[in-house]
């Protein structure tokens, strides 16, 4: 099974380009995130997951690479990155990188001999059609209101290729044999620098069929086991986490035998975590955990609250969506693709501290390891002003300074503006006046991230929901070889008394280790006062 220690880990996502501008040319860059490392070390987060940082026209934020090979100019150098591997290596920071293999921008190189020549055997690196196909059931563009098709017709390769995405990121043909050697030879060359793994954008969608025949990867998840395999040779315990955004049904796969991605974004548990936040009820958080599919002993869950996209609630019912849109995007230009939301946690959440508090509190302790967007940690608001999910990526709010401290250019020469009015405005959310505030919201993720940190049994052991005479009061044990811990979250804006039964748990002492709820045993079970969102986590003693 290898060296899990993404088991452990607290992860923190961090877009270089919007983090800290060192060079006052409006763009975040290495230089700039490495004068931060200490801040980040300080938080406690343990694994930065860096978004895509490679030369490419970004008109997907990075997600559309022209060059897998380097340092987008405007982030600095190759030097610049392996200066800041150093630092945080320095600090216990272990760095993962986004792997973008499913698609390429229309600029890169195999692109481009593609589109000028069929003969090229760059040609056979993407999916043309002369007349396409109608895109089969669940193949329309994953940008719907954005783009119409999955097919964009190329004047000069006179033919359509294939995209599931944006029409400017061509799918690469991963069944082809040749696809699959530039992917481990990009591995190969970033696993060069002590990094700790890849995120594996879009996971899901690297191995489906394309809709043509010779598409869909023969081997199915074997492309999958392959890059594991190339991985676990090259650099035993490099974590492969994958963007899998599937039916229940489909997720273990994702796993394998333990011999395919090490860990998953849960979004699973993401919808129904938000859809417990707006009903103030624990079961779609019971429920859901009661339904993740076993996964093997080196597998693991990534959970998250938000991460830089929109909040995609795409695995809710009709109506289950439209309640949750109801409690945290009551506005229509708050919505997007049909499916989410384009709004940060904190003024979903209303800014209110209780709330705020509870939703880290669960993505703590739930089974599986926790990744925290960057900004999160202070509460920084959306801009609703800028296109599509740009709205959640506005730059870092270090202090009350112009620019928020982000960078010494020019206000209009910022990669997207800071947030400068209204109740998130960068002078009253920043670092510098949280730091200075014992009771921030940043002080206090501190002593949650170190509380959990504490616990190892919250990454290694396995949740059981206890039942909990409340509907708002989500009750869950973690065992892990015998030692664990009991959390309890009261969903609800009311205070209130829920008897939790241990189920043959034992009902000794419980010890607090983190969390204002208050506790006594009672009969076979323990009763706790919560206040409203109120939280509590207790160890329990050891079982033989
Ligand atoms: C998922 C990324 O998180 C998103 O930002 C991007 O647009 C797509 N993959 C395409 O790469």
């Amino acid at each position: 099974m290898g060296d899990t220690w993404y088991k452990e880990a607290v992860v923190y996502a961090v877009d270089v380009r919007t983090f800290r501008d060192s060079d006052g040319d409006g763009v975040g860059d290495f230089p700039g995130l490495t004068s931060r490392i200490d801040y980040l070390a300080e938080l406690g987060i343990t694994c930065l997951w860096l978004l895509p940082f490679y030369p490419s026209p970004a008109r997907d934020n990075g997600y559309d690479v022209r060059d897998y090979y380097g340092v987008d100019p405007r982030l600095g150098t190759l030097e610049d990155f392996e200066e800041f591997l150093r630092r945080a290596g320095e600090r216990g920071l272990r760095v993962v990188l986004d792997l973008i293999m499913n698609h390429t921008s229309d600029e890169h190189p195999w692109f481009q001999a593609a589109r000028r020549d069929p003969g090229s055997r760059f040609r056979d690196y993407y999916v043309w059609a002369v007349s396409p196909p109608p895109p089969g059931p669940g193949q329309q563009s994953i940008f719907p209101g954005e783009e119409q098709t999955v097919w964009t017709f190329d004047e000069r390769a006179g033919a359509h290729y294939y995209h599931r995405f944006y029409h400017f990121q061509p799918e690469l043909r991963v069944a082809n044999p040749e696809v699959r050697d530039e992917i481990r030879r990009v591995m190969d060359f970033w696993l060069s620098f002590p990094i700790a793994g890849f995120r594996l954008d879009a996971a899901s969608h690297m191995i489906e069929d394309k809709g043509l025949p010779g598409t869909a990867p023969e081997q199915g998840h074997g492309v999958l086991k392959e890059l594991h395999d190339f991985a676990a040779a090259r650099r035993p315990g490099t974590a492969l986490i994958g963007e899998a955004d599937v039916p229940l049904h489909e997720a273990a796969a994702f796993f394998g035998d333990g011999d395919q991605l090490s860990m998953v974004f849960n979004f699973l548990l993401d919808n129904d975590l938000f859809l417990a936040l707006a009903t103030g009820r624990a079961e779609p958080i019971a429920r859901c955990l009661g339904e993740l599919p076993a996964i093997p002993e080196g597998g693991q869950w990534l959970n998250f609250l938000r991460n830089l996209d929109e909040l995609d609630l795409e695995r809710l019912s009709d109506e289950e969506r439209r309640r949750v849109y109801e409690s945290f995007a009551p506005d229509d230009s708050m919505r997007i693709f049909g499916r989410g939301i384009r709004r940060r946690l904190a003024p979903m959440l209303g800014g209110d501290r209780r709330r705020l508090e509870l939703a880290f509190s669960l993505l703590l302790t739930l089974q599986g390891t926790p990744v925290i967007a960057y900004g999160d940690e202070i509460g920084m608001g959306d801009d609703l002003s800028l296109e599509g999910r740009d709205a959640v990526r506005t730059p870092m709010q270090w202090h009350d300074a112009p620019n928020a401290g982000f960078s010494d250019a020019p206000a209009d020469r910022l990669i997207r503006p800071v947030i400068d009015s209204g109740p998130f405005a960068y002078d009253r959310v920043n670092v510098a006046a949280q730091q200075a505030d014992p009771d921030s919201l940043l002080n206090w993720m501190k002593r949650a991230i170190a509380a959990r940190r504490a616990c190892p049994e919250l990454g290694r052991g396995q949740d059981r929901v206890l039942p909990a005479d409340r509907p708002s009061v989500l009750a869950h044990l973690v065992d892990w070889k015998g030692s664990r811990l009991v959390a309890v979250h009261n969903l609800g804006g009311e205070p209130c008394t829920a008897t939790v039964e241990m189920e043959g748990h034992g009902t000794d002492g419980l010890e607090r280790v983190f969390g204002p709820a208050e506790e006594e045993a009672v009969g076979s079970g323990h009763r706790f006062r919560l206040d409203a969102f109120g939280y509590g986590w207790f160890r329990a003693g050891a079982t033989d």
